[in-house]
């Protein structure tokens, strides 16, 4: 059982405990909401019943989820929604969960796309860059893949619960799938596997964050793959580290895209690298 420190038993005093243990304001409201049954929209709500007493149940889910948050879970797993592009998916373990700096990789695929596209996500995870796009674009067909069977079961269900169509399935990469796509996007492992940041990683998949030595396995794999399953001229783009646009970029080159580029994260870092593929 938690303790419970004195003076929580209020919708402020449970906020102001939550202060004092180091969590950050957003975080325990939001914590605090979930703990209400409440959705995260309702932050106005907590400021309009500040003295409102929370009764047992309330507090005792803010407790289990103030402790979970004290050990490194993120938030998303703990009440077991994020937002990405507009939508609320529901994430858990079994997933990473969706970065805002992946919507860049959605932009740019966004930009792209001709009318009734066939586009394709690799390594969907939570189903976040292929709901993403299907949503903006309900007229292109869209493919999400993932050698994940957990991770295919939190994309399915995320599209079964937002009404998007969009077709599954599970596999390595490109292997097995029949082309041609207009767009390929991908935001896949790209970790070192001595990184330290990784041991601050702990409760997410290490297979949706290691790939390598050089943490550029599996963005070696994709290029090597994808042109065999873009149409002419059609594009992959790709989400990678911090410092690795520059080898992404040569990769391209090397293996056959054109006019080769990088977009910037929300940071201003050169997060995508992508090109369109110049072979037939
Ligand atoms: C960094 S996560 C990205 C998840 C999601 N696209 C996002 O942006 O939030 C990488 C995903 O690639 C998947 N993955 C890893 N190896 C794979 C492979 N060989 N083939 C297909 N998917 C793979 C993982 O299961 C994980 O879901």
């Amino acid at each position: 059982m938690t303790q419970r420190a004195p003076g929580s038993a209020t919708v402020a005093g449970a906020l102001r405990h939550a202060a004092t243990l180091g969590i950050d304001r957003l975080d325990a409201q939001m914590l605090l909401l979930h703990g209400l049954g409440r959705t995260p929209h309702d932050r106005a709500w907590l400021l309009a019943h500040n003295g409102d007493a929370l009764d047992a149940a309330a507090q005792s889910r803010f407790d289990a989820a103030r402790h979970r948050r004290l050990r490194g879970e993120p938030l998303a797993y703990i009440t077991g929604h994020q937002e990405f592009y507009g939508l609320d998916l529901h994430v858990d373990a079994r997933v990473l969960c969706p970065r805002a700096d992946t919507e860049t990789l959605v932009d740019w695929a966004l930009g792209l796309l001709p009318p009734a596209a066939r586009v394709l996500d690799l390594g969907t995870g939570s189903g976040a860059i292929a709901l993403a796009i299907k949503h903006q674009r309900p007229d292109v067909q869209m493919h999400a893949r993932d050698f994940s069977a957990d991770a295919l079961a939190v994309a399915r269900t995320n599209a079964q619960r937002l009404g998007l169509d969009v077709a599954f399935s599970q596999g390595s990469w490109l292997e097995g799938l029949s082309g041609p796509f207009d767009v390929i996007a991908s935001n896949p492992p790209y970790i070192a596997a001595d990184d330290p940041h990784l041991a601050g990683l702990t409760h997410e998949p290490l297979e949706a964050l290691a790939s390598g030595a050089d943490g550029l396995d599996d963005l070696r794999a994709i290029i090597c793959q994808a042109g065999e399953r873009l149409k002419p001229g059609g594009w992959l783009l790709l989400e990678h580290g911090y410092d690795q646009a520059s080898a992404v970029c040569d990769m391209l080159r090397r293996s056959g895209f054109g006019e080769v580029q990088s977009r910037r994260d929300l940071a201003g870092i050169a997060r995508c690298s992508g090109g369109h593929w110049t072979g037939t």
